[in-house]
């Protein structure tokens, strides 16, 4: 039976109480769900859409005709979703379709690509990735990055952040892994005197909030005595001669959150009969439902509210046993202190024995991977070294995506790296690589 609006409060609330029940999955509400909720949502859809678009989300909408209104919802709702994203991705003109194909392709769970992250975030489609985990080269730490100073440095990264905020889908997240170091600025002075701590991880808040991410949240990575030993107080036990040593790193969660103006439909309807709410985050725009025989109302008589972000994390049909985190997970990350072992290169005999000297242990994609994406999704490591992130991500039942741009130096080490990881215990790894320099994509197994 249809909902009438305007029902006592108390009503009102047992009503929507009972809005999960079997029954309001198994009972349609209305004598014919589809055409009623679809009337509700055209004169929108039509102002909206072009005459083809519209078209083509009917013909679409065809196959859920006859599906319960829940699935009809849920339905709806996801083929709406597609259409605006590839709407807005038209916008953008640069990408590469070829290129695309490759990272939207199901024939591998791993791909490996290499080049410069800017050359290859620039090709790929906007809002095509739902998550980015990544520990970026530290300035003049390693001799993969040299930079004349910190300036260029962070000018350079700033332009990979920004286009990584196009790529990045909206509402979704990237975990930004990144130390303070000790090094000389180059700002000032050249010489060994210029030495002192860069605080690395205020820098990119900075940035990241200037390119229009949302800081979140600085776990701080505690990595207990760690490998080096540089004496910070030159032997002196005197005072002003006292530094300590550089023992955590931080892991900075930002969110994305485009202001997207268009209308999602009602969760719980389906309806696009919806009003614009405040912006409950900046860039955030919530809803709400103005469809009077919509099941859910609250006590005070107000529709559902809600935004594109809740469309995605409050999504029950996500909240399935596949994508739920593990107690022992939750509790380990439940501090914003955390203490875990970095990766251990050198051997005894002082040998790198990983062929990558900073790879970033396969916690923190861990944790990125579980707490903001759901299984079947692209996960993007931009500075992908030794694939650590891409490789977690597939063991998890996404895909991995990792751009790098040592291939000479690293591609050896980083197929032994994804084969040694193929065990019976988890997802199967099947890679495929992508040469931006030479444009084209072959299978790494053959
Ligand atoms: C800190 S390491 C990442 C390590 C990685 N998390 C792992 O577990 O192995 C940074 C990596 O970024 C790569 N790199 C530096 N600049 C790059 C660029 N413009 N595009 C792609 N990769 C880049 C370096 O070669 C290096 O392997
Ligand atoms: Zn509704």
């Amino acid at each position: 039976m249809a909902i009438k609006a305007k029902k006592s409060p108390k009503i009102a609330k047992k009503i929507s109480k009972t809005k999960e029940s079997k029954e309001y999955n198994q009972r349609p509400m209305f004598k014919n769900y589809f055409d009623n909720i679809l009337q509700t949502s055209k004169s929108y859809l039509k102002k909206e859409f072009s005459e083809s678009e519209y078209k083509d989300l009917l013909s679409k909408l065809q196959k859920y005709k006859h599906k319960k209104p829940k699935e009809y919802v849920n339905s709806f709702n996801k083929e709406y979703s597609d259409l605006v994203k590839k709407r807005h991705q038209k916008e953008y003109k640069e990408s590469d379709k070829k290129f695309n194909n490759f990272i939207k392709s199901n024939s591998s769970n791993i791909k490996v690509i290499w080049g410069d992250c800017l050359g290859a975030l620039k090709k790929m489609d906007s809002e095509s990735i739902h998550c980015m985990v990544t520990s970026p080269p530290y300035y003049n730490a390693r001799e993969y990055s040299q930079w004349e100073n910190i300036n260029d440095y962070l000018d350079d990264m700033r332009t990979i952040i920004r286009e990584s905020y196009r790529v990045l889908d909206n509402n979704r997240v990237w975990v930004f892994n990144v130390g303070d170091i000790f090094d000389n600025p180059r700002t000032k002075t050249k010489s060994v005197w210029g030495k002192q701590r860069i605080p690395l991880g205020a820098y990119f808040m900075s940035i990241f909030e200037s390119e229009g991410f949302t800081f979140i949240d600085d776990f701080i990575w505690d990595k207990g005595e760690v490998q080096s030993q540089r004496q910070k107080n030159a032997g002196k036990p005197y005072p002003f001669y006292q530094y300590p040593l550089n023992c955590y790193e931080h892991i900075l969660i930002f969110h994305k959150h485009r202001l997207d103006p268009i209308r999602y439909p009602c969760p719980v309807c389906g309806s696009l009969k919806v009003n614009g709410n405040t912006q409950s985050e900046v860039g955030l725009q919530s809803w709400e439902c103005k469809n009077l025989k919509c099941s859910e109302r609250s006590a005070s008589n107000r529709g559902k509210r809600f935004s594109a972000k809740t469309n995605i994390t409050q999504s029950l049909q996500r909240r399935v046993s596949n994508n739920e985190i593990s107690k022992d997970m939750v509790n380990k990350w439940r501090r914003d202190i955390i203490k875990f072992s970095p990766v251990i290169k050198i051997n005894s005999k002082g040998v790198n024995t990983l062929g990558h000297t900073a790879p970033f242990p396969e916690d923190i994609p861990e944790m990125a991977v579980r707490n903001f994406s759901y299984e079947g999704e692209k996960i993007l490591d931009p500075f992908a070294g030794s694939f650590t992130s891409a490789i977690v991500a597939a063991k998890l039942k996404r895909v991995g995506v990792g751009v790098e741009l040592g291939k000479k130096s690293f591609r050896k080490a980083i197929l032994k790296n994804i084969s040694n990881n193929n065990d019976l215990f988890s997802n199967k790894l099947v890679s495929e690589e992508y040469d931006l320099s030479k444009l084209k994509s072959r299978n790494l197994q053959k």
